[in-house]
């Protein structure tokens, strides 16, 4: 193993929110990964975001709630968590006794930086009678200030197991709050967040994409907004999204959320063809700027040197983890845990 300067590593993460040393070009990566996952107990989880190398070198491939669980589970010493800053916070706050690291500490998310905790606890005084339901993905601070955290897989069942007269405010994401008001009849009231990913499919472009493609189902992940989510076949998590791929008869598919799903929709049925549906800009797919923040040289790094670390204040942690608990019991009832 090549030997760093530690404080200059330390320097790097804090400034750049990576470890920017060279790679060996001709060091095959995929073996070094396996190599040090073995010698160091280490598990890499990863998103369907993920670009496909990464999911390529994954132990575990999933969506919020699944990455969560696995996160909660492992008897891995190190959990190397391939997915943007809030996921890697989950893990942490699930397992505290586990290292987790991330390739690219910088690795954000737009719908959890519209949900500032500060300015949250403030708009929520207006709503004393309403319980909080935060989508997980938001800051750990969020979750100190929510009753019950929800992904897009179970974010139905939670609201559903709350009285029907039950006031709810849903935060962050406005579009997923609204669909949520759709199937569920509810009356949540809603913080005004979205996702920069989800927000800026086009309608036009994907009406025209569907009149050329007549086969194809159209399939969009319920971050969409409501005008997109109308003329979808199927809704759902990234999960639900590719389970549907698999299971249902068509042959090709126009698949509304970030294109890093395509790689195991493609794996998974080999003969179907799927299509990014595109943004209203001059991209032809729609990629996620924070998830494609790590790489597999980063993540290579990150795993050699296992930096960069989270950590997390213990108060702060206790405060998150209860309504993720209460996330997991529900879901748990609702038989929606693997
Ligand atoms: P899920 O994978 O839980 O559907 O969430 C999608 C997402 O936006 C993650 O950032
Ligand atoms: Fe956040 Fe959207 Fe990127 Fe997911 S796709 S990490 S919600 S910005």
């Amino acid at each position: 193993m090549a030997v760093i300067d530690m404080e200059l590593a330390r320097s790097q993460v804090q400034s750049r929110g990576f470890l920017d040393v060279e790679v060996d070009p001709t060091l095959d990566l995929f073996a070094e990964i396996e190599r040090l996952k073995k010698e160091k107990n280490a598990i890499i989880l990863a998103h369907y975001y993920q670009e496909p190398d990464i999911q390529d070198v994954a132990d575990y491939i999933g969506d919020s709630l699944g990455l969560a669980q696995k996160a909660r589970d492992t008897d891995a010493d190190i959990i190397l968590f391939a997915g943007v800053h809030f996921m890697a916070e989950t893990a942490k706050i699930l397992n505290p006794g586990k290292k987790v690291v991330l390739p690219d500490l910088k690795a954000g998310c737009s719908l959890s930086d519209s949900a500032p905790p500060e300015v949250f606890a403030k708009w929520r005084q207006n709503y004393p009678d309403h319980v909080v339901v935060t989508y997980i993905n938001c800051s750990a601070g969020m979750k100190a200030l929510s009753d019950i955290i929800c992904t897009s897989s179970n974010a139905k069942a939670i609201i559903d197991s709350l009285p029907a007269d039950q006031p709810i405010i849903f935060a962050p994401d406005k579009n997923l709050g609204a669909y949520l008001n759709k199937v569920t009849g509810r009356n949540m009231v809603l913080w005004n967040g979205a996702c920069m990913v989800h927000e800026i499919f086009s309608l036009e472009k994907i009406t025209k994409l569907k009149t050329r493609h007549p086969e194809a189902r159209f399939i969009a992940h319920p971050e969409c907004e409501e005008a997109v989510l109308r003329i979808a076949d199927y809704i759902g998590s990234t999960t639900q999204l590719l389970k549907y791929t698999k299971s249902d008869s068509a042959e090709s598919y126009i698949v509304a959320t970030e294109p890093g799903i395509l790689h195991q929709m493609q794996i998974e049925s080999p003969e179907k063809t799927f299509i990014p549906a595109p943004p209203n800009n001059a991209c032809a797919c729609n990629e996620c700027p924070h998830m494609k923040l790590n790489t597999l040289e980063k993540l290579y790094l990150c795993l050699q040197y296992e930096t960069p670390e989270l950590t997390m204040d213990e108060e702060l942690r206790l405060a998150a983890l209860k309504p993720i608990d209460r996330m997991l019991e529900i879901s748990k009832a609702a038989g929606l845990l693997g």
